[in-house]
């Protein structure tokens, strides 16, 4: 049936909730090219102001799906498995993680993105292994999760182009911020994918999409019902990203302290993260007699399983990774305890280091970042590095000092106002 495009923008501004059939159509003639931008525009600033309650959440979703491909993984004999994370600053909790729930018995196919702005993208930072490769097609997604048990690649032009479109749309027209549109567009594509069962990671602090923990807490919530109605098993942590995760940020560098966790060290941030999402995971997947993460991480069976994934994907495991030419340290102006290290300044000067990019089409350095050497809560010397920046071109260290300014902080005590790791759980 058609509508006037009109018609649905009145009845959302009007307050009112869309039909399942209006949705529906709306979703369809706008991938079509038979809604104008100027018209969706109008309606997702109506959806950002008034809301969309759970039926229309799901509507909306289920729509923006079969724009596109889903995929299927029923030919596979183990249970699939994945994790989503909200994106925030060093988190690169994908890369030890997706071998090691492999390595535990599940399968991973894992469809992630580039970055934008100051949180990295998992695809980025797999790029700085020489030889590695993002675009895969169907089959050769099959073929890597059978040699290794884990696939992490780029999202292929099919999978809800809806999506696309839209998000491409709510970045210039001021609206991202709106729970529903934001959870719609990551479950449609997280659905489309096929897995089986989904942990998402809501971030919650200034380096991440959601600054505080209600508006984090209500978006994970909405994403939990909308994979639990979509038949998906579904369940949600809500984590800190109020200091960094780690002590790397940037793509190679967060390359490197993976690799030191599936090595079984690393910084205990990591290691924790990435243990606990490990166990959510397989519970959800419901992998029967599972090994304990914590011992594939010790016994080597996880670092086996990420150097199987990598060399699937044309990397090379064993290759020297790419490194800045240039780097500056920043010294710790007095003694004391790290008191506070703000996630989105750091993110913010890694991104202008060249860690990151600002528009679609740019490159991103594969060397530049930030080495972390002191978290919150930790004694500092006067003198002694708190941070040393690396980047290609020197020009570059005078606006990512800028950033950090006002950043940290030292004093007698400190640490005690950060976030709990794991702040809470969200189930259906
Ligand atoms: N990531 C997405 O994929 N979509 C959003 O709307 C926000 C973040």
């Amino acid at each position: 049936m058609g509508f006037d495009a009109i018609d649905v923008i009145i009845t959302k501004r009007e307050r009112g909730a869309l039909s399942t059939a209006q949705i529906d159509w709306v979703i369809d003639a706008y991938t079509r090219g038979a809604v104008a931008d100027e018209q969706m525009s109008s309606l997702l600033m109506a959806i950002l102001l008034n809301g969309m309650d759970r039926r229309e959440i799901a509507d909306w979703t289920q729509a923006m799906i079969r724009s596109g491909e889903r995929m299927d993984w029923s030919v596979l004999d183990r249970p699939t498995a994945d994790k989503h994370s909200t994106g925030g600053v060093g988190d690169k909790i994908t890369l030890p993680l997706a071998p090691l729930v492999a390595a535990c018995g599940a399968y991973i196919p894992q469809l992630s993105g580039r970055g934008l702005g100051h949180t990295g993208g998992t695809l980025d930072k797999l790029e700085s292994i020489p030889g590695w490769r993002a675009s895969l097609s169907n089959d050769e997604m099959l073929g890597v999760i059978r040699a290794a048990g884990a696939v992490v690649c780029a999202a292929g032009s099919g999978l809800a182009p809806a999506d696309k479109k839209l998000y491409a749309l709510r970045d210039v027209t001021g609206t991202v911020e709106s729970i529903p549109l934001i959870a719609s567009s990551i479950m449609s594509k997280k659905i489309a994918e096929g897995t089986g069962s989904l942990v998402l990671d809501v971030k919650a602090g200034s380096g991440a999409f959601m600054k505080n923990v209600d508006d984090a807490r209500e978006l994970a919530r909405t994403m939990v019902e909308l994979g639990t109605d979509a038949g998906v098993r579904t369940v949600a942590l809500l984590t800190a990203m109020d200091r960094p995760l780690g002590f790397a940020v940037g793509n190679a560098l967060e390359v490197e302290e993976s690799v030191e966790v599936l090595a079984g060290g690393g910084p205990s941030d990591v290691v924790e993260l990435t243990v606990r999402l490990a166990r959510e995971m397989l519970e959800a997947a419901g992998v029967r007699g599972a090994k304990d993460p914590e011992e594939a991480l010790k016994d080597g069976s996880a670092m086996d399983a990420w150097r199987r994934m990598i060399s699937a994907q044309g990397g090379d495991p064993d290759a020297v990774l790419p490194r800045a030419a240039e780097f500056v340290e920043i010294a710790a102006p007095e003694s004391g305890v790290l008191a506070k290290l703000d996630a989105l300044a750091v993110g913010v000067a890694a991104w202008r280091l060249g860690a990151g990019r600002a528009r679609k089409e740019d490159p991103v350095s594969a060397g530049a970042g930030i080495t972390l050497h002191a978290k919150p809560g930790d004694v500092v010397t006067k003198g002694t590095p708190l941070m040393t920046l690396h980047a290609d071109e020197t020009a570059r260290f005078e606006r990512a000092l800028e950033a950090l300014e006002g950043a940290y902080a030292i004093g007698e005590d400190g640490g005690d106002d950060l976030l709990p790791l794991v702040i809470d759980r969200i189930t259906a």
